[in-house]
């Protein structure tokens, strides 16, 4: 059954509110950049790919806006939405490469009378939302040739259609696989301290078809040293030249974890989400939350109060942990360096 978790009516960018999942399946609608710019923030839309169309939405919304202003103002009023939207979340590359992308056109538009600079600029938020559902959907392909028949793949955190335009990155590779006549189940990681693995992936999995049991992320060398997971794939924020990869937190110790039990670990992602101007992986900003997302959970206080939190969205996983890098264009083998620029280009 497909997810969509945006969706644009042509004057409105309509959200799936991801914070109130499972429980509900609540839509939300957004008429300006700011409450884009907000969406984003508060996770209402999270995942990498996902928040990269969002944030294209959004730009498109304050060009509308802009529009009914006076002209002489409009790129700048245009540009500066897109600054507030760029301040959101640092570590998903997509955010960034999809307002480049917007940039790149309010550029080409600037002697244009501003309706039809709102018309180019929608059209290319409508690209950006399209092509990532055609790229999840092709690394998807590639990445379901990897896995054997059947398997039980484990997973982090939520790098599925809600993730994304649609279809999934991680759980692209799944559906893929199913869809290929793969006998597939998947282990979800809970993915403290928001637990989009149990709240998202076991949500879309679930009403999708596709087997999937929940565990806390605790339990995931316990599994592994079972040995009846075949592979472990996950989702990426941003991925350096050299193929390290910020993902969300917890994603490194379990590359560790695969690695000591001899499971592959894959990592799949748009080529959207690699980064080459970031040479490795100590240059990729990581963004630190709220202490309040690990002191309470489900409103009820888990730390004392007074007690100091650290809470990293995002860690590194290095690249000689990483057995593959599935893109749209093709999955990359280590040396990394050599394999992403031969699919990718330097960009
Ligand atoms: O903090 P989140 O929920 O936005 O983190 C999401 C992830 O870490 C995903 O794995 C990543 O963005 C890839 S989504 C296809």
């Amino acid at each position: 059954m497909d997810v969509r978790p945006l969706d644009w009516t042509g004057d409105r960018l309509v959200l799936l509110d991801q914070t109130r999942l499972p429980a509900e399946e609540t839509y939300r609608e957004y008429a300006d950049a700011e409450g884009v710019a907000r969406a984003i923030e508060t996770m209402v839309v999270r995942g990498a790919p996902a928040i990269g169309v969002a944030a294209a939405y959004g730009v498109v919304l304050a060009a509308r806006t802009a529009a009914e202003g006076a002209p002489d103002r409009f790129r700048g009023a245009v540009a500066a939405a897109a600054d507030r939207l760029a301040r959101t979340r640092p570590t998903a590359v997509n955010l960034f490469w999809a307002l480049d992308r917007m940039g790149r056109v309010l550029g080409r538009v600037a002697g244009k009378a501003p309706a039809a600079a709102v018309a180019e600029l929608e059209a290319e938020a409508r690209r950006i939302h399209t092509e990532d559902v055609a790229a999840n959907q092709r690394l998807g392909r590639l990445g379901a040739g990897l896995l054997p028949d059947p398997c039980t793949v484990l997973t982090h955190c939520n790098a599925g259609a809600l993730a994304t335009a649609g279809y999934g990155t991680a759980l692209g590779v799944v559906r893929a696989a199913r869809d290929a006549g793969k006998r597939v189940r998947v282990v979800a990681d809970e993915t403290r301290p928001l637990l989009q693995g149990a709240r998202l992936t076991a949500w879309e999995l679930h009403r999708d078809g596709i087997p999937v049991t929940v565990i806390c992320d605790n339990m995931a060398g316990a599994r592994l040293r079972r040995g009846d997971v075949d592979a472990v794939i996950v989702g990426a924020d941003r991925v350096a030249a050299n193929g390290d990869t910020a993902n969300k937190i917890g994603t490194y110790p379990l590359a560790v974890l695969a690695r000591e039990h001899r499971v592959p670990f894959y990592v799949a992602a748009p080529r959207s989400t690699v980064d080459p101007s970031v040479p490795d992986g100590d240059a990729i900003p990581i963004e630190e939350r709220e202490a309040g997302e690990v002191s309470r959970c489900g409103g009820a206080a888990t730390v004392p109060d007074g007690v100091a939190v650290w809470n990293p969205a995002f860690d590194v996983t290095p690249a000689d942990l990483i057995t593959a890098i599935v893109t749209d264009a093709g999955v990359a083998r280590p040396p990394f360096t050599e394999s992403l620029r031969a699919l990718l280009g330097p960009r």
